[in-house]
């Protein structure tokens, strides 16, 4: 049992799956790729569709109330992400990073681990790469050097708050102190820690997040921070709305406001609205936490005494983490493993690489070795623990 008293009630939970032989309610262990969809999210997009319409330009009644909407939820995420000064809506964190990374002033300096999701690691025209850390003293140290070392000019330290992997927390803000005293910003992947734990944007210059692993799959995420870069910046996507005006010859004077100048087109609305539906709905963050860590320690003990079973970790089994296990089953490959969960027990768990090769190779210490990941959230249950733990049991022992 959830020993949230007031849950927030999630769509689809407990949906019958098909197994061999009949039909069970699915297990979903795989909230770190995209988490279910609140019912407080749903009802939000539903309620908002009867005026769905044009957004920022219409003079119809609709599209005022579209409008109102769109901007209402972009001072509903600010406000959960404790008021950053810009808050772009953009299709996910990948998009986010990938707008900052164009946002850049000329010649800044990008410092990254190589542990980082793929999202955060890629979107760089150039970046100093620091190896794996293997303690987070080593991260701050090394990102205190390397920030030292850059060149003159601009300085942008990225990392991930939560890692997708194994879960365990980064030092986030020890690294902000970092890059404070080194002249340099910080830019904090949110992805996976967003849907975790409560955190204040405005501890870091710059963060990213998605609006499908925080509960509102409608193909929003959001780049918030400070605003200057940005206004500076050539605008993400070039066209209709970005601008104050274009003349005949073709001159354009862009907007400066950093939401209208990188959210060229139609915006997302539904998925601004389903985001901000989504940040009003989390809120218990203390029973959201107690309750994920009791089910998190659980699962992580039962892994712990399976014959054969491997959790990866970066720091040790005690270092905190959000509720995501990789591991990997002795004489398994990681595909059959999921297969088997799937198939057989109608549990949902993902295996791979999960975007983050260089640290999956690291922590299996093969580069053509792929792990299970069982990731958790709102709506798991002791049941749904003791389902997986009973599962990975059979597999594990052998038959007599
Ligand atoms: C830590 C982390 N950063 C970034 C991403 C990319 O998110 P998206 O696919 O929503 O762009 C993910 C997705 O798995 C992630 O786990």
């Amino acid at each position: 049992m959830s020993v949230l008293t007031t849950a927030p009630a999630l769509v689809g939970t407990d949906a019958p799956v098909p197994v061999r032989g009949g039909f069970v309610p699915y297990a979903n262990f795989d909230y770190a790729a995209s988490a279910p969809c609140l019912q407080a999210v749903a009802d939000a997009v539903a309620q908002a569709l009867p005026y769905y319409s044009s957004v920022h330009r219409g003079a119809g009644y609709a599209s005022q109330v579209t409008t109102r909407a769109y901007e209402e939820a972009r001072e509903t995420v600010r406000e959960f992400l404790g008021g950053p000064q810009a808050v772009i809506f953009t299709r996910n964190t990948t998009d986010a990073f990938n707008l900052l990374a164009r946002a850049l002033p000329h010649g800044t300096s990008v410092v990254v681990f190589a542990s980082e999701h793929h999202a955060t690691q890629l979107p760089w025209r150039r970046a100093v790469r620091l190896p794996i850390p293997s303690s987070p003293g080593e991260a701050v140290a090394a990102a205190e050097r390397a920030l030292r070392e850059c060149a003159e000019g601009p300085r942008l330290l990225v990392v991930t708050a939560a890692s997708n992997v194994t879960g365990e927390l980064w030092p986030i803000h020890e690294l902000a102190d970092v890059a404070r005293r080194c002249g340099a910003r910080i830019a904090v992947d949110a992805a996976q820690l967003a849907p975790h734990r409560p955190f204040d944007a405005t501890d870091f210059d710059y963060v990213a997040l998605s609006g499908h692993k925080l509960y509102a799959p409608f193909g929003a995420g959001v780049l918030a921070g400070r605003a200057d870069w940005l206004r500076a910046a050539d605008p993400y996507l070039r066209g209709g709305g970005a601008t104050r005006s274009v003349t005949v010859e073709g001159d354009v004077d862009w907007a400066v406001d950093p939401e209208q100048r990188h959210e060229a087109g139609t915006p997302n609305v539904v998925g601004a609205i389903a985001l901000a539906a989504a940040c009003r709905t989390l809120r218990d963050w203390d029973a959201i936490v107690a309750d994920e860590e009791r089910l998190l320690a659980e699962l992580r003990d039962g892994i712990a005494a399976l014959p054969g079973v491997r959790e990866l970790s970066l720091w040790g089994p005690s270092h905190p983490r959000v509720g995501i296990v990789s591991f990997t089953v002795d004489g398994h490959s990681p595909r059959s493993v999921a297969e088997y969960l799937s198939d057989v027990h109608g549990i949902g768990v993902r295996d791979g690489k999960f975007c983050a090769h260089p640290l999956v190779d690291t922590l299996t210490g093969s580069p053509t070795t792929t792990a299970i990941r069982a990731s958790l959230g709102l709506g798991t249950t002791q049941l749904h623990i003791t389902r997986l733990l009973t599962a990975l049991k059979t597999l594990t022992t052998p038959t007599p």
